[in-house]
C-alpha cells in the first residue's frame, strides 16, 4: 500500500473557487430560470486585443510549414518574449535581465511551485486574508505558515514585526483579494525587513497593470532600492491582457539572489528555480508566447489599457453603490478587486448565500481568504458592464 501525502489531510476539503463553483451550479440546477450574475472567481469577460490575436494566428500559421514548425521550445521560453519583457520592465525604468525572467503558464503554478525550493523549516510569512494558492501549497508540503493579520486598522496592509524572524515572506500588491496596495515606502520597509533577516520576498505582482499612481506606488518590487538581494516577482498575462483562459506568466529571479547552505555550498535562486523549471515543465507553448510578446508591444499594451480601463470603470460603479449605501470597501482603485465588511454582520459565507438567494449576484466570502476575512466580501470588476450595473441595481434593492 502507497503511503499517501498526508498533508493533504490538513486542507480545506476544495479549492475556494471549486466550492464556489459547486454551490453556483447547485443554485442554477435549483433555479434555471434566474438569471445569476457572476463576480466571485477573478476571471476576465473582455477579448483580447486585436494585437495578440493577430499574433497568435501567425503562431498557428507558424506551425503549418516545415520551416517555421516549433517543436520544443527552451523551458525558461523563447528569447523574443524574455526579450519584450525585459524591455517592458525598461519602459518602467525597471532594469532586469532576459535571464531573470522564467516564462510559465501562470503566476498562480509558479506561485504554488516556488515552495520546492525552499526547504520545510523555514519562517513563513504570509499575510490573512491571502491567495489560498500561497497557503494551501505550502500545506501540501507539510510547511508551516505564521500568519500576519491585514484588517481595517492597518487597512489591510500589513508592516514588518521587527521583533519577528522570517525566512520567507509572501506579498501581494495591489492585493488580491482586498485591493489594497502598498506605497513604494511601505514596500521599502519590506525589503529592509527582509535584508535584515536575509529573507526572501516572493512577490505577486499579477495586479500591476491597475496601479493609477504609479509615483507613489509600486508596480515592481524591483522598483524598491535593494529589492534585488531579496526578492522574485510573479506576474501574468492574466489580468493585463485578459489571458486567464490563454495562460501565460513569468516569473523574475535575480541573479543575485544567492543564500549559503547549510553543507557550506552557495545556492542561486535563479539556478535553482531553473533547474526545477527544466526538469518538470517546458514552459507554455509557441503560439501563446508569440502572442504574449504582441502585448509586451507599446502598441499592444495600449490595447491592453483600454480593457482594464473598461474593468476600472466598473470597480468604480460597484463602489459608488457601497459608497451611497454607507458600507466602508477597500480596493477598486489600484486593484480590480472591491473588499467590503459584509451588511448587518453577516459572515461571509451566510452573506455569499444570501446575496445568491436573493439578488443571483456571485462574489467570494471573505472567509475563504482566511479568519480575517469572516466578515467581509470580495467582487470583482471583471464582468461584463450592463452585468456590473445590473448586480448594483440589485444591490441597491436589496439593500
Ligand atoms: C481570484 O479570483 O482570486 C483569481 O482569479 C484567482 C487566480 O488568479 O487564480
Amino acid at each position: 500500500m502507497p503511503k499517501l501525502n498526508e498533508n493533504y489531510l490538513d486542507l480545506q476539503e476544495s479549492y475556494l473557487f471549486s466550492e464556489i463553483a459547486h454551490r453556483v451550479a447547485e443554485y442554477t440546477r435549483e433555479n434555471p430560470d434566474k438569471k445569476v450574475i457572476r463576480l466571485g472567481i477573478g476571471d476576465v469577460t473582455k477579448p483580447l486585443a486585436p494585437l495578440a490575436i493577430k499574433a497568435l494566428h501567425e503562431g498557428v500559421d507558424a506551425m503549418a510549414t516545415a520551416e517555421t514548425f516549433k517543436g520544443y521550445g527552451p523551458e525558461r521560453g523563447y528569447d523574443f518574449l524574455r526579450d519584450a519583457i525585459k524591455d517592458y520592465y525598461g519602459r518602467r525604468g525597471v532594469e532586469i535581465d532576459a535571464d531573470e525572467v522564467f516564462v510559465s503558464d501562470g503566476a498562480k503554478s509558479d506561485t504554488g511551485n516556488i515552495t520546492e525550493l525552499f526547504a520545510n523549516d523555514n519562517v513563513i510569512l504570509v499575510p490573512d486574508p491571502v491567495y489560498p494558492v500561497y497557503v494551501d501549497t505550502n500545506i501540501m508540503m507539510g510547511k508551516k505558515l505564521v500568519y500576519m493579520d491585514g484588517n481595517a486598522e492597518n487597512d489591510f496592509l500589513p508592516m514588518p514585526d521587527k521583533s519577528v524572524h522570517a525566512d520567507v515572506i509572501y506579498i501581494c500588491s495591489p492585493n488580491n483579494p482586498t485591493g489594497a496596495c502598498y506605497s513604494k515606502a511601505q514596500l521599502k520597509e519590506w525589503v529592509d525587513y527582509a535584508l535584515a533577516n536575509d529573507a526572501v520576498i516572493l512577490f505577486d505582482a499579477a495586479y500591476e497593470a491597475f496601479v493609477t499612481d504609479p509615483d507613489n506606488l509600486a508596480r515592481s518590487i524591483f522598483e524598491i532600492e535593494g529589492a534585488k538581494k531579496c526578492a522574485i516577482e510573479f506576474c501574468s498575462l492574466s489580468k493585463t491582457a485578459g489571458f486567464t483562459g490563454t495562460r501565460c506568466g513569468y516569473t523574475i529571479v535575480p541573479k543575485d539572489l544567492k543564500f549559503m547552505s547549510s553543507r557550506g555550498v552557495e545556492m542561486s535562486l535563479n539556478a535553482m528555480w531553473n533547474r526545477r523549471q527544466s526538469t518538470k515543465f517546458n514552459s507554455t507553448s509557441y503560439i501563446i508566447q508569440h502572442g504574449a510578446a504582441a502585448v509586451f508591444t507599446e502598441e499592444g499594451m495600449a490595447q491592453c489599457m483600454e480593457n482594464i480601463h473598461y474593468y476600472q470603470e466598473n470597480a468604480r460603479i460597484i463602489a459608488d453603490m457601497l459608497g451611497k449605501k454607507g458600507i466602508r470597501y477597500y480596493g477598486g482603485i489600484n486593484s480590480p478587486y472591491i473588499w467590503f465588511e459584509c451588511p448587518n454582520g453577516m459572515e461571509s459565507w451566510d452573506f455569499f448565500d444570501y446575496l445568491l438567494k436573493n439578488a443571483q449576484v456571485v462574489g467570494t466570502p471573505g472567509a475563504g481568504f482566511g479568519k480575517n476575512g469572516k466578515n467581509f466580501f470580495r467582487l470583482t470588476a471583471f464582468g461584463s458592464r450592463e452585468n456590473t450595473i445590473e448586480a448594483m441595481e440589485r444591490f441597491d434593492q436589496l439593500f
